[in-house]
């Protein structure tokens, strides 16, 4: 309980969900830096930051993330900020001995076209899903980094790849949010607007509502990551997801029932879909010990409560 564990990326929805998690269990000796107090991108800065911290444990939450338009609009950033950070994580780590490592990645690592459900095997089997290439590469070269230190010096340097993310401290801002809680926004604000007269405004969605998609309750990856510090690990890769997926068009009617919309949803077939289906194959985590707990609809009624209880306080995220 006494480890000093460092948590980059702690003030983020997976990072203080974690710091959160581990706080509970009784760890009582973690640490974090904001960007603005430590900027992962600067070497010298993030090398110095070892050297003086000596963390035992690394937990790499921090990234720059985004939907769709985000990664289609800054290529160059969400390339070389996720590979700038990760690597100068990863290779001090290595230099001042951290025996364990989580680095978090996402399910946009798997081709574009991969047999569903998505098995960790599956990783570089074919091309990637063009919107989010450019996240997807910089994740994949966190993902070999780790797995080259555990193959050439046996150290368990892990990765965990959950599925889409959502719940308490996600981004709500319309420009770079992912798919949920831009429902969960949309949906709550077009219903605010005709209150008065008791019909809600219609809300026009991305896409032709076909996808599907899995999600997993941030509080669900957070216990994973306690369990991956918990245990060894006697391989690399390790998807973490529910292992259950629904379309986009069920995820939003299920929303609007959470939010209690009763307007229209109009489906702008014109903005691209992305990758048809995504599901996890989440037998490896299964076999290793973990499951996910919470339901989809319990998660997204504790999400929209945590909305509601917290409008006005979002980070607007600035590009
Ligand atoms: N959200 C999802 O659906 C999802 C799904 C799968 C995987 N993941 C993975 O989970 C991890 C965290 O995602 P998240 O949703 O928690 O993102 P988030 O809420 O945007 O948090 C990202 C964190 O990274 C930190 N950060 C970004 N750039 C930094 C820099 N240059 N220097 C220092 N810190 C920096 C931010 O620090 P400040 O707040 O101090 O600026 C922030 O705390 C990522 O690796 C992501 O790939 C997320």
């Amino acid at each position: 309980m006494n480890k000093k564990i460092y948590i980059a990326g702690h003030r983020g929805m997976v990072g203080s969900s974690i710091w959160r998690a581990l706080e509970a269990k009784g760890y009582a000796n973690l640490i974090g830096r904001t960007s603005a107090e430590l900027d992962l991108k600067n070497q010298n800065a993030v090398v110095d930051f070892f050297q003086t911290e000596k963390p035992e444990v690394v937990i790499d939450a921090a990234a720059r993330v985004g939907g769709i338009m985000a990664n289609s609009s800054f290529p160059y950033q969400f390339l070389m900020e996720n590979m700038q950070i990760q690597n100068n994580l990863i290779d001090s780590a290595f230099h001042s001995d951290v025996q364990k490592f989580i680095f978090l990645g996402s399910s946009c690592i798997y081709p574009k076209f991969a047999p569903q459900p998505l098995k960790e095997e599956y990783l570089l089997t074919a091309p990637l899903e063009p919107t989010n290439e450019w996240y997807a590469i910089a994740k994949i070269t966190g993902v070999k980094a780790c797995e080259s230190i555990r193959k050439q010096y046996g150290k368990d340097y892990i990765s965990l790849m959950p599925t889409n993310l959502y719940g308490p401290y996600d981004n709500f801002d319309l420009n770079t949010s992912h798919v949920l809680p831009a429902m969960i926004r949309k949906f709550h604000e077009a219903k605010e607007k005709n209150e008065a007269i008791g019909v809600s405004e219609p809300v026009e969605l991305w896409g032709s509502g076909n996808p599907m998609r899995e999600f997993l309750y941030v509080e669900d990856l957070a216990d994973a990551v306690v369990f991956a510090l918990e245990n060894e690990f006697h391989d690399n890769l390790y998807n973490v997801g529910t292992g259950v997926d629904l379309t986009i068009r069920e995820l939003a009617q299920l929303i609007q029932r959470t939010v209690g919309h009763t307007g229209e949803i109009l489906w702008d077939v014109d903005k691209p879909d992305g990758t048809p289906r995504k599901l996890m194959d989440v037998s490896k985590m299964e076999n290793a010990g973990w499951k996910a707990k919470v339901g989809l609809e319990e998660g997204i009624a504790k999400t929209y409560q945590w909305f509601l209880e917290h409008q006005g306080t979002f980070k607007e995220v600035k590009i």
